[in-house]
């Protein structure tokens, strides 16, 4: 069990049998812990990989970008999100939602910033305690919800935009999404790349995030066929504002990895991402490198762009037969592979 959820267990003779709502828990057995004993226990997460998990281990939960509160609940249990801007729009989103006689717990790591939310919790709530101190993790409980402003997701929207085939790409991104407002330098040079390179016909653009890079590749080419996979329901919610906001289409795909990806692709574009909720970790990229020569079309490719300092072209020449660097700008790399290697188990 997660130092976090132990400290929700140590403090569970206060919630008596009360209705709750936990949002982004952890992987563990938490749920089942607090489901004991006939407590109801509402899950959601914006997560794509957790509700995996989750659903997994026996416990039904809501993959969404703002959780769907339905008034009955008593104690709202909020993971402390990595990112402080996801978390004042979480805490406005449910303090605006919940009943005025309900509470809200938030519990993190003193690493990830726990001591520091008291502050954001203020700004919601009347009344503001430290229940709880252990693991390296603190509990906070928030009461009397301030409710004088309706939340609003557009209001945490941010707007950017770039040039891109001489045509202005505008960008709608919300917290928690990667390179939030701005892009990134790696994911620039990767554009630049595929400005040369020139993907057509079905494209993945995988760990899309706010989706700038397949919607740029889009805007090069109408006729493309755009799939955007991302684990987090706030990136895929970001990908549909901009997707509207220049009358684009796409097929949105929620996914841990490629596991809910099917089909067959001429390019697959991706910016991959480094780290597992909380945890810097290359797995998520290794796993992609592995099964990605199973989603390509005949004459297929995939390009990448990484830190130069990562392993990933190794990985790429383990998996693919052809694998080319084409640029190394500013720490980055860009690496095209094709044809992959026959693998036992590959797809027919
Ligand atoms: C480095 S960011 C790239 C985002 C975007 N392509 C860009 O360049 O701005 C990596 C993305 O991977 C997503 N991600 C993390 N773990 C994932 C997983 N298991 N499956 C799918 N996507 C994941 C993150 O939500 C994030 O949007």
């Amino acid at each position: 069990m997660e130092g976090a959820s132990q400290v929700i267990l140590r403090n569970e003779n206060r919630l008596a049998g009360e209705s709750l709502l936990v949002i982004d828990p952890l992987r563990d057995m938490l749920a089942g812990r607090l489901q004991r004993d006939g407590r109801e226990v509402r899950l959601s997460t914006q997560d794509f990989a957790a509700f995996r998990w989750l659903e997994a281990a026996g416990f039904g939960a809501s993959f969404e970008a703002v959780p769907e509160i339905r008034g009955e609940e008593r104690t709202l249990v909020v993971n402390l999100p990595r990112e402080k801007d996801r978390l004042v729009m979480l805490l406005h989103a449910l303090a605006a939602g919940m009943s005025r006689t309900a509470r809200l717990w938030l519990v993190g790591e003193n690493r990830a910033g726990i001591r520091s939310s008291p502050r954001h919790l203020q700004s919601f709530f009347g009344a503001v305690e430290l229940l709880d101190k252990a693991r390296h993790c603190a509990l906070y409980e928030a009461r009397e919800p301030l409710s004088e402003r309706p939340f609003e997701l557009a209001e945490y929207e941010m707007r950017w935009s770039l040039k891109a085939a001489g045509r202005e790409l505008r960008m709608l991104t919300l917290p928690g999404v990667f390179a939030h407002g701005r892009l990134d330098s790696g994911t620039e040079v990767l554009l630049e790349a595929l400005a040369q390179l020139r993907p057509a016909g079905r494209v993945l653009d995988f760990a899309c995030g706010s989706g700038v890079i397949g919607m740029a590749a889009m805007l090069a080419d109408a006729d493309l066929e755009l799939s955007l996979l991302d684990s987090s329901a706030l990136a895929l919610e970001s990908c549909r504002r901009s997707l509207r906001e220049n009358a684009l289409q796409a097929t949105l795909l929620p996914s841990d990895g490629l596991t809910n990806a099917a089909g067959r692709y001429d390019w697959i574009v991706s910016n991959p991402p480094f780290h597992r909720g909380v945890r810097n970790d290359l797995g998520v990229a290794e796993d992609f490198f592995r099964e990605a020569g199973t989603f390509l079309a005949e004459n297929g490719k995939i390009v990448v762009v990484f830190n130069r300092h990562l392993p990933y072209q190794q990985w790429l020449q383990r998996e693919f037969a052809q694998v080319d660097r084409l640029d190394a700008n500013g720490g980055y790399a860009i690496v095209r592979a094709s044809h992959p290697r026959p693998r036992c188990g590959n797809r027919a």
